[in-house]
């Protein structure tokens, strides 16, 4: 079979690890196509992440999260960014291992936090909102981190990496039969 075939890419990790970005690059890099989960949901809702949290609740939210997972499982040759809150249910960790190779985007939290620092990086992130932010993101990368390395099949560090660098290691890495 060709290269259309490829597995899926699935890229997890907290706020401002660079999913996204390395998505992207990931796409270009192998030919695949790229979707963004968060970017999906908000066009099927016609409202934003910040709205959707604001008038419909966080619960909504996540349960958008996993229909959306649900609506996937068929895609080949697709890089996924996902949400980062979308391992906090047990369910969505078995879609994700169902969609493609979950490779968590592993940054230390100094790195998170600058990259999280600006307003424009926080004003479409609904759990960024309050005075404290800083404790906030501290706060949820320690409830979380367990939970992003046991849903990941392959971790990969990002610290101090640029994003060439880490397309590559993934490309060298990842399991796309
Ligand atoms: C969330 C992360 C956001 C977005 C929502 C909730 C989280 O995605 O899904 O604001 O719970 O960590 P990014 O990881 O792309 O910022």
């Amino acid at each position: 079979m060709g290269g259309q075939m490829n597995k899926n890419i699935v890229l997890i990790g907290f706020m401002g690890s660079g999913k996204t970005t390395i998505g992207k690059s990931l796409s270009q890099a192998l030919d695949m196509k790229f979707i963004d989960m968060d970017h999906e949901i908000e066009k099927q809702e016609d409202k934003t992440i910040r709205e959707l949290f604001q008038l419909d609740g966080e619960g909504y939210f996540r349960s958008l999260e996993t229909e959306f997972l649900k609506t996937r499982l068929d895609d080949r040759n697709t890089i996924f960014s996902t949400g980062g809150g979308v391992i906090l249910k047990e369910e969505n960790c078995e879609l994700l291992s169902q969609l493609g190779s979950v490779v968590l985007l592993h940054a230390d939290i100094e790195h998170i936090i600058n990259n999280i620092r600006s307003d424009e990086a926080r004003k479409n992130r609904p759990l960024l909102q309050e005075k404290d932010y800083i404790g906030k993101i501290k706060h949820l990368y320690k409830e979380r981190e367990e939970m992003y390395l046991n849903a990941a099949n392959l971790i990969v560090k990002t610290s101090g990496r640029n994003v060439s660098e880490l397309a590559e290691e993934i490309i060298s890495k990842v399991n796309l039969k």
